[in-house]
This record gives structure tokens, sequence and C-alpha cells, in this order.
């Protein structure tokens, strides 16, 4: 049975925009895939604390350290995350844009997975990641506009999520968005529509079988 992992990074819970989305883009999926099992993985509103010492103190280490071969604090709870994440065969992850990259929730669930010695290695030619590739949607909501001629403000999250994530092998990559939650009823509604039409284009061809590389449907 495949595993839909949905990762929800929103503080406002169900009310959010993106929790919305990501919510659409599961729905398409388990179309495609109805005996999938979805794992929800709420990450917003504190849900997962940042980052303990003996983490931090084992990651700058240049060998494993007791830390890692005896895992407690944030280096079980990491385990516990890759596990979570290596488990699934779908990755949908719903994030507002906040200060025009990806929240600090967001930003606390990538420094548990992407992990030097476990989800990604140094080599001389750079980084080497370990997990097997997936299709990862990314249901994106902001308050202004990021992509298109009315942009009006620069987008750090979607390039540092295709970096990141491409760090430790997760490089199937989809953004779909809702962009312009902050500038009235018409706005919002015209966004709302233009990411339905997308979800429509895109999943009417979607195989999980056959997958392509990144695509952005912005
Ligand atoms: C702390 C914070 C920072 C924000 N920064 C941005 C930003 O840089 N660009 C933007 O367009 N909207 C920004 N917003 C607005 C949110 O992206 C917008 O309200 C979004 O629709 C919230 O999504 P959600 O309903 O999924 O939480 C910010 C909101 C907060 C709370």
């Amino acid at each position: 049975m495949k595993t839909i992992l949905h990762v929800d990074c929103s503080p406002r819970g169900h009310a959010a925009e993106s929790y919305q989305l990501s919510q659409k883009i599961i729905g398409f999926l388990l179309q495609k895939e109805p005996a999938a099992s979805v794992v929800d993985r709420v990450i917003g509103g504190r849900a997962i604390p940042h980052i303990d010492g003996s983490y931090a103190t084992a990651l700058g280490a240049t060998q494993k350290s007791s830390a890692e071969i005896c895992p407690a604090g944030s280096m079980s709870r990491s385990e516990e995350l890759i596990q979570e994440l290596e488990r699934s065969d779908f990755v949908v992850i719903g994030t507002p844009m906040h200060n025009f990259t990806v929240p600090s929730a967001l930003k606390a669930w990538i420094d548990h997975i992407v992990r030097v010695r476990r989800t990604f290695n140094t080599t001389p030619e750079g980084y080497a990641g370990t997990l097997r590739d997936r299709p990862v949607f990314v249901a994106v909501s902001s308050g202004g506009r990021f992509s298109g001629e009315r942009a009006r403000q620069p987008d750090f999250l979607t390039p540092y999520l295709k970096a990141i994530l491409g760090t430790i092998g997760l490089h199937d990559l989809t953004f779909f968005s809702v962009q312009g939650t902050a500038l009235g009823p018409d706005a919002v509604a015209e966004a709302r529509t233009k990411a339905d039409h997308a979800l429509q284009a895109y999943f009417s061809s979607f195989r999980p079988q056959s997958r392509s590389a990144e695509q952005v449907c912005l």
C-alpha cells in the first residue's frame, strides 16, 4: 500500500490556505492511488521543537559521535522524522511563505531530516543524498505574489526547497500556489481558480509510475 506523507506547516491549522491547497493535492493523489494511506505530520505552531545542543554538536563533528550512536533528544526525533519520510511514496508539503522563504516550523523539520552521514554524505564531488527519489508536491500560500509578471517580492522559498531537498536525494518537486491572499477577496478567488486549473491540468496526465523531473505550476 502506498503512503502519502502530508507535512503541514502553517500555524493556522485547517483554516490555512496552504492546508486547503495541500488537501486538494492529496485528493488528486488518492484518485490515482485509492488505497493509499495518508500520514499527517503537523509541524506548524511549534509542533516540533528546534534542534538541541547535542544534535548540533554531533552534526558538526567529523565522525559519528555518541549522540548518533545512542540517540536521545533531537537525534531520536530526527530518526523518527527521517524514517517517516523514508516510508512515504509521495510527500505533500503545505506551507505559507514567511518573510520571502519557508516558515521557521518547516525549517525546524528540515533541520531534523537533512542530516549528514544519514540522509546525505559529503563526497569530493559534493553532497550526495541517500534517500530514494519520490514525487514531492509543495502547496504554497502567500499574502503577496512571488512569481509571474505581477510579482513584487523575491522568492527564496522555491529555490531553497529545491536545493535542500535535492541535497538528500529528493529532486522530483512540483510546486502549486495560491498567491495574493492579502490582496482582497477578488484576488484570492482568482488565485484559487488559477491553482485549481493548474492542479487539473497537472493531474490529468499524472502517472505515478512514469515520472519526469521537477515541475513548477505556480
Ligand atoms: C510571519 C509572517 C511572514 C509573512 N511573510 C510573507 C512574505 O514574505 N510574503 C508574502 O507574500 N506573504 C507573507 N506573509 C503572509 C502569508 O504568506 C499569507 O497570509 C499566507 O496566505 C498564509 O498562508 P496559510 O493560510 O497557509 O498560513 C507572512 C505572514 C506571516 C505571519
